[in-house]
């Protein structure tokens, strides 16, 4: 039975890493995967949460099972970052449980949609090639609209005409910050705008929050997150610690489920739970109690804030130096200054994608994405004279 199996391609993405680790070349430069570097190249673990892992070695006291919902501490440590200090569950109507990853706080809310009867996903594109694989693999049809024009701008009308021509069984899924292949963000006024229209359209929104911090801030990060929530009965909110906590392999997420009353969550939460149990069980610990220490020591998060704020600082230096080299080759690198996050696309064809990787030993995404933090002071020239060569 099991022969019956077809091969599946292995993930592009991450095969870039293996394919990166064995290539010899000293002066290889990984641009592929999201993860954050130092100027020197490292992915560190944050300082803040070495500290919480020395706390939890000290004072853990089991490690007995929690339950499928996870550790709720953590959960509603991050809400008031979430939502706002003031609207931390919007009056009781917001609940969370922890899931693993952001992926694995997709899954659930996806599943949780198609539960309640959502047939079809409005998603822009390019977008995080996971998303769509959920969808696949769990029957929801994916509806593609424009994320961006030509021009590197959010295409707004784009988005307009897709919730325009959205029905009652539709959910909208929105990256809240650090658009995830582009980089192209939504100004406040267009999410302003959004808000209006989803609440208009009256489809579900699912908003899928991995990089807050990274972009403008924690609080900028949350705009538009909050904005939707404030104009709608019901939302779905994904989010991811493990790159704004770099518990990467930690496996760190949590899915918010607002409900237009607070007696609904009960109900809506149990599918949650269900589904959990029925995937993973419960969710790993060890990443969520380091976050939940953190979280709940005033030092501890000034750490934590701190770093991220060197972070998004290194970032935006590299981003300045992409801008300032204006052209490479046929490539105009300057919209890449106003970016937010990871990841940008270099608007390279497959072919030159390859040659940047055979010739000159540069890993980057097939679409062409670049992850910015894999550039330093040291090889961002490198980067640079390799794409005049493959575009010149
Ligand atoms: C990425 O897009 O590189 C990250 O979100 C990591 C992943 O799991 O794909």
């Amino acid at each position: 039975m099991l022969s019956n199996l077809q091969q599946q391609p292995a993930d592009a993405l991450l095969a870039l890493i293996k394919l990166h680790n064995a290539d010899p070349r000293a002066d290889k430069i990984d641009l592929g995967v999201g993860v954050y570097r130092t100027g020197q190249g490292d992915t560190p673990v944050f300082a803040a949460i070495k500290a919480a892992e020395r706390k939890l070695v000290e004072e853990q006291d089991s490690k007995a099972y929690l339950g499928p919902e996870g550790d709720m501490a953590f959960v509603e440590a991050l809400m008031p970052y979430v939502f706002g200090k003031d609207t931390a569950d919007m009056g009781g109507r917001i609940e969370g449980m922890q899931t693993p990853g952001g992926t694995g706080s997709l899954r659930v809310a996806l599943a949780m949609a198609k539960r309640a009867g959502i047939e079809r996903i409005i998603v822009g594109v390019p977008s995080w090639p996971n998303h769509a694989q959920i969808c696949a693999d769990l029957g929801l049809a994916v509806v593609e609209f424009n994320h961006a024009t030509t021009g590197g701008r959010t295409d707004m009308e784009a988005l307009g005409t897709a919730l325009g021509r959205a029905g009652e069984r539709d959910a909208i899924l929105l990256h809240g910050c650090c658009h995830n292949p582009t980089g192209i963000d939504y100004s406040h006024a267009e999410w302003d705008e959004i808000a209006h229209l989803v609440a208009e359209a009256k489809v579900l929104p699912i908003l899928d929050l991995a990089y807050q911090g990274l972009g403008n801030g924690m609080e900028e990060d949350a705009y538009g997150v909050r904005r939707v929530l404030v104009a709608v009965p019901e939302a779905l909110v994904s989010y991811s610690c493990d790159k704004n906590f770099g518990l990467y392999r930690d496996r760190v997420g949590a899915l918010y489920v607002m409900a237009a009353v607070p007696e609904d969550l009960p109900r809506m939460m149990s599918n949650g739970h269900m589904l959990a149990r029925a995937n993973w069980s419960q969710p790993p610990d060890h990443g969520a109690a380091a976050v939940r220490e953190v979280l709940a020591d005033e030092a501890l998060t000034a750490q934590w804030l701190d770093e991220l704020d060197q972070m998004r600082e290194r970032m935006r230096q590299v981003r300045a130096k992409l801008a300032a080299a204006g052209t490479a080759g046929a490539v105009d690198l300057t919209p890449l200054g106003g970016q937010n996050g990871l990841f940008s696309i270099v608007p390279l064809s497959k072919d030159q994608v390859l040659e940047m990787r055979e010739k000159h030993g540069i890993y980057m995404a097939g679409s062409g994405r670049i992850n910015v933090a894999g550039l330093t002071m040291g090889n961002i020239d490198k980067f640079i004279a390799a794409v005049a060569d493959v575009t010149g």
